[in-house]
């Protein structure tokens, strides 16, 4: 079959870790006779510099019109004193809600190879974990009203949290279908003690899961899945909370992996198109150095062809390349850490995983 890609190389090593997974997404899908046709599109400061804007009416449209996205990072310090609205994490957001990309899956999962990258003790990291984040992504605190105002101490800001019943109930589903696919245990994590909206989340979740009786739903507070997380991360399967939750979280459990450099994200919505990146962000310090770990992008387009593409002999192809080149040892110079061998660069990375394939 054929697809049409569109492409956000973004900022920072964007455009470097887009080229990686261009090419293994190549390969991958000749093998078994695919063909992918891509479109490029400015996003986040590099549209900003070039445009005006940090998400132009061109890219939603060239995103609207592809089959699926495949998206590097945006942001980086030359774009920070931007005012809000034209700032590239802005069309990061914008182009989330454009697509009505509500659901954020991000799984993390130990990679016994780099079982030694990991920050936690040996005897937890023994335990492996393998859990799937379900962030919701089009609502909360992101998308609620926001502004500044004279306040009882003078000038104040404020941001507000608010969840609708329709949108707990949705994200739910989505979570609820995936665990039915693994091992059929969700943990919903809010703030019930604390927040209205929590509460809302907490009933609602509740009632969505009696729709699944095969399933064990139960609830956890944030601050204590905060420390559950490094503590016993075994206990995982999938995760689902809000929009500010669910960014806290998945940064934590990615790095319990080894590396953020390590996790794929994919976002969806009710339709097959969807949104794939790292969960990484542009890493300005190493852009344009050969440095950055390809992987995460590398398994977000792996993602894409199964989530949006339907193509999940292309998708196990790509996973099994990563874990043939991880066993081998080869690392980039995020998880050289501890391994001992020299770091590979972006593009010898990318080669060995080509040669895996
Ligand atoms: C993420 C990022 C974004 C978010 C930023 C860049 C807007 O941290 O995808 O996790 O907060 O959603
Ligand atoms: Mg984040």
């Amino acid at each position: 079959m054929e697809f049409n890609i569109a492409l956000l190389k973004g900022d920072g090593i964007g455009p470097e870790i887009v080229e990686s997974a261009v090419a293994v997404l190549d390969k991958a899908g000749a093998k078994h006779g695919h063909k992918f046709n891509y479109n490029a599109y400015l996003i986040g400061g590099s549209a900003y510099d070039a445009t005006g804007k940090p998400l132009p009416e061109e890219t939603v449209a060239g995103c609207k019109a592809a089959d699926s996205v495949l998206l590097g990072a945006v942001g980086g310090p030359k774009w920070d004193a931007l005012p809000g609205d034209l700032r590239p994490e802005k069309a990061l957001l914008g182009i989330r809600a454009a697509l009505g990309l509500f659901t954020n899956l991000r799984p993390a999962k130990l990679y016994p190879a780099l079982k030694d990258e990991s920050p936690l003790r040996a005897d937890i990291v023994a335990k492996g974990f393998d859990l799937m984040m379900v962030r919701e992504l089009t609502g909360g605190i992101y998308f609620g009203e926001r502004g500044r105002r004279e306040g009882k101490y003078g000038a104040e800001a404020y941001d507000t949290e608010c969840y609708s019943v329709m949108e707990i109930e949705r994200i739910a589903r989505v979570a609820m279908d995936s665990a039915m696919k693994r091992r059929k245990n969700v943990i919903s994590i809010d703030k019930a003690n604390v927040l209205e909206s929590s509460r809302l989340w907490r009933e609602t979740v509740h009632r969505v899961a009696k729709e699944y009786p095969a399933l064990t739903v139960t609830d956890m507070l944030v601050d204590n899945a905060a420390m559950q997380l490094v503590k016993n991360p075994s206990q995982f399967d999938v995760v689902v909370t809000s929009n500010m939750f669910g960014d806290i979280l998945s940064d934590e459990s990615s790095q319990i992996t080894g590396s953020i450099g390590m996790l794929a994200s994919a976002s969806l919505g009710e339709g097959k198109c969807g949104l794939y990146e790292p969960i990484h962000g542009s890493a300005p310090d190493i852009a344009g150095q050969n440095k950055a770990n390809p992987i995460a992008t590398i398994l977000s387009a792996a993602m894409m062809c199964r989530f949006s593409l339907d193509i999940p002999a292309v998708a196990d192809d790509i996973e099994a390349a990563v874990d043939a080149v991880l066993n081998a040892g080869w690392r980039t110079a995020d998880l050289a850490g501890t391994s001992g061998v020299a770091p590979l660069s972006c593009t010898e990375m990318t080669e060995k995983i080509l040669e895996a394939l």
